[in-house]
């Protein structure tokens, strides 16, 4: 009795998704009784046997499968909303000089470091390192790329900023990173930049007073650089600041052209829609279809890397192991402070958003425990060719992730929002193998991959 009730459920449940299929026009009139065989088919052991003579099992897949594959195809990725914080991120002539700035070593004081230090375009915009490393110095965090991060609502790790340019200024004065200061950039800009600066935001200040504007003032750890900041009238620190944050919002101009490229995973959600098995089984092999099968079912890492770019968007606490002689890092519970705090967030006054538009600072979640140790989703697009991983950068290899998700030890402090999977050997390969599906270069004009052309 009840297996004929589970069965007369299941029945109706493929007759609706056949219905869904054909109302969606994914399948035409003609072919309604065909989708209906071909959901049976599918469920009938689960694989389609029975009906799909001749057809790879690997790439049969149920209606609702295939509507979860769709949901993570690029295809599905909306066009890039405008950021109401910058008025001129979708400028031609910003973009041109943020692309000039994001290569320029002259934002640091020794001329040594620029964005692309660390975010090198050959190399997915990452570096490479476990630990970002500029002079010979580590910083606490692993360099992530920045391909495709203009859709995300916060930035860093730990998300202490909530535009991408309010972040592009905090690495230009951090000791570690660039080691410059705001009053020497800004200079700097208006120097070597003046009539590029001038086409986006109209006449730039007069800096030239040394006795109003010193060398080198920031509001950093460091005594004289904040002595000298702290001596500006507030309406020089003003000035100052708005030129400043004109700089971050011409780098994010072009940060956000940087979008991920087409990779054989969105080719294969292409025909999985379609429930063209010819072409699935072209594209992809049983053991990255079998990768895929476990990534979205009971891997459950869709749970938190889901959507065309695989991530969404949120805080996690996944028990990673600290790296040898490092602290406890808190991740999210101070990145929230950080940001309400930023003067340059998206209700501060450098901003070009309307208070109503700042949604997400607005209903920011200051505390909680799952913010403890809780770090931002990572996307994974390309992530094959983006090691090492985590924002320690702890694992040099896909195989060393997988081993944690099979793991999964328990965090402290914080908790784990993570279950052991318990995978074999076969089935993390399998999803190792569906991860490398996603390798695909940046989609992005040529020119701007490579420094502009005359610097
Ligand atoms: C010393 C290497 C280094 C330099 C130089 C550097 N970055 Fe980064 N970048 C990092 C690291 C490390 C992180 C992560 C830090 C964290 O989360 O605390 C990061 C984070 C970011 C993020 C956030 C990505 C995300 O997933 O939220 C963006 C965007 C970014 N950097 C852009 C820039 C820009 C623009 C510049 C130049 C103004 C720059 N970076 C300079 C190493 C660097
Ligand atoms: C509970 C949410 C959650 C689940 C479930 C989850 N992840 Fe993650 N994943 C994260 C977070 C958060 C990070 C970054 C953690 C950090 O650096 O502290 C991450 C990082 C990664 C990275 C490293 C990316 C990089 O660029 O450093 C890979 C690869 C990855 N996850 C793959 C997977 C796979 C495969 C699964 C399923 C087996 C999975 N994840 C399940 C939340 C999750």
């Amino acid at each position: 009795m009840r297996r004929l009730l589970v069965a007369g459920a299941s029945l109706a449940f493929i007759v609706l998704a056949a219905l869904v299929l054909f109302s969606s026009g994914l399948v035409g009139a003609g072919n309604i009784g065909a989708a209906i065989r071909d959901l049976l088919g599918a469920s009938a052991g689960g694989r389609g046997i029975g009906f799909q003579s001749g057809a790879d099992p690997a790439h049969s897949w149920t209606a609702a499968e295939r509507g979860i594959i769709a949901s993570l195809s690029l295809d599905r990725l909306p066009p890039l909303p405008p950021d109401p914080s910058n008025a001129v991120g979708d400028s031609s002539d910003a973009v041109a000089l943020g692309h000039a700035l994001f290569f320029d070593g002259g934002l640091s004081p020794d001329g040594t470091v620029s964005c692309s230090t660390c975010h090198q375009p050959q190399s997915y915009f990452t570096d490479g390192k476990a630990l970002a490393n500029v002079r010979d110095i580590d910083t606490p965090r692993h360099t992530p790329t920045i391909v495709g991060i203009a859709y995300s609502d916060w930035f860093y790790w730990d998300g202490r900023r909530d535009s991408q340019w309010a972040q592009a200024l905090a690495p230009q004065e951090a000791a570690i990173e660039h080691g410059g200061t705001r009053t020497a950039h800004v200079r700097y800009v208006l120097e070597n930049y003046r009539s590029q600066y001038e086409a986006v935001f109209g006449p730039g200040p007069d800096f030239s007073d040394a006795s109003r504007f010193p060398s080198d003032a920031a509001p950093v750890e460091d005594g004289a650089k904040l002595a000298a900041w702290e001596g500006m009238s507030e309406a020089d620190r003003g000035a100052v600041n708005r030129v400043f944050a004109n700089i971050g919002k011409s780098i994010a101009a072009y940060s956000r052209k940087i979008l991920p490229g087409r990779s054989r995973f969105d080719d294969y959600a292409e025909a999985a829609l379609v429930n063209d098995r010819e072409r699935m089984s072209e594209l992809f092999s049983a053991e990255e279809a079998e990768g895929l099968r476990l990534f979205f079912g009971d891997g459950q890492c869709t749970d938190c890397h889901n959507g065309p770019l695989f991530t969404n968007g949120t805080f996690h606490n996944i028990g990673l192991p600290l790296p040898q002689g490092s602290r406890f890092d808190q991740g999210r519970s101070l990145g929230t402070f950080q940001v309400v705090e930023d003067v340059f967030n998206c209700q501060g006054e450098f901003s070009d958003a309307k208070e109503e538009e700042c949604v997400e600072l607005r209903f920011i979640k200051l505390e909680g425990e799952e913010l403890i140790g809780a770090f931002k989703v990572p996307g994974l697009r390309n992530v094959a060719e983006t090691a090492p991983y985590m924002h320690n950068g702890i694992f040099p290899d896909l195989e060393a992730v997988m081993r944690h998700y099979n793991h999964a030890p328990p965090a402290f402090p914080g908790h784990s929002d993570l279950v052991p999977l318990a995978f074999t050997e076969e089935q993390s390969e399998a999803v190792i193998a569906f991860l490398l599906t996603l390798s695909a270069p940046p989609d992005a004009p040529a020119e701007l991959l490579r420094p502009p052309v005359n610097q």
